[in-house]
């Protein structure tokens, strides 16, 4: 049960009480990915502009990252800015961009007393200055806290990754460094911006939009996934359970057949 695993887990000063829920300590997904959708609707609906959503959109980070930390889970990669998102109004995309800032001055005492180790996805030379040192900073300052990995997809997009990849070992291959027939799924994990870690056993997204947007579409193989009408500033600690108990209950037969 989760509880025995949360008296299990570090229970520093920040630790979570959590009611005893159908949740099997035995498999909590060590990477969870999450689609944070819905901010600008949260806000809409409260007749406030849409960076107010994505101001309360970040307060969730915070919540969602100490409750994943206290329940071990290893990795938790967050979508906060996709390659699509520079389409936005330059106001919101100005706000977007001045969160990790925001949220990691804050944070960041917290994280160390956790020992979360902050990391990041995405093209880090197309953000603006102050973005990218916020994010190296907090990379820098983290990099040896062996708790949850918090990942940041920031100017993440998944086809502009594969691209890349593709682009790398190409180069490889011409300069000799490679020989074609090395080229195979192991290789192409290793060219990915996600070369260091698990593959997500969890997806989530919220708002009741069903769909990938451009986001770890490599990694997402053999991801399950779960969609919720529930906008982002409103996820919470019962709908995290929510997701963690559904995938719980899957049979993950990765292409072979059941019980295997
Ligand atoms: C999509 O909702 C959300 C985003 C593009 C931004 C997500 C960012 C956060 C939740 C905060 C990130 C925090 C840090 C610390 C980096 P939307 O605006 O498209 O919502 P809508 O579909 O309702 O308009």
């Amino acid at each position: 049960m989760l509880k025995k695993l949360l008296s299990k887990s570090k229970k520093g000063k920040h630790s979570l009480e959590v009611n005893e829920t159908l949740i099997n300590n035995e498999c909590v997904p060590s990477h969870i990915a999450i689609i944070m959708d819905g901010n600008g609707r949260w806000a809409k609906k409260r007749a406030m502009p849409r960076i107010a959503g994505h101001h309360e959109g970040m307060q969730t980070v915070r919540k969602i990252s100490r409750i994943a930390d206290d329940m071990g889970i290893k990795v938790l990669t967050l979508y906060a800015f996709s390659t699509e998102n520079w389409k936005r109004p330059k106001s919101e995309v100005d706000y977007l961009m001045s969160l990790p800032q925001m949220f990691l001055n804050s944070f960041m005492p917290e994280l160390m007393e956790r020992g979360i180790r902050v990391e990041m996805i995405g093209d880090k030379e197309g953000l603006p200055t102050s973005t990218k040192v916020a994010l190296n900073e907090a990379m820098e300052k983290t990099k040896n806290n062996t708790g949850l990995i918090l990942n940041f997809a920031m100017n993440y997009g998944s086809r502009a990754e594969i691209v890349k990849a593709m682009k790398d070992i190409m180069v490889e291959v011409n300069n000799g460094k490679l020989t074609l027939d090395e080229v195979d799924e192991t290789l192409i994990d290793q060219y990915l911006l996600t070369s260091n870690l698990p593959e997500p056993d969890l997806l989530i997204r919220t708002s009741g939009e069903v769909r990938l947007s451009n986001f770890m579409l490599w990694q997402l193989a053999y991801t399950e996934f779960w969609f919720t009408d529930i906008l982002w500033p409103d996820f919470n600690q019962e709908t995290f359970m929510e997701a963690i108990q559904a995938y719980q209950q899957r049979n993950r037969r990765y292409g072979g057949l059941k019980g295997e």
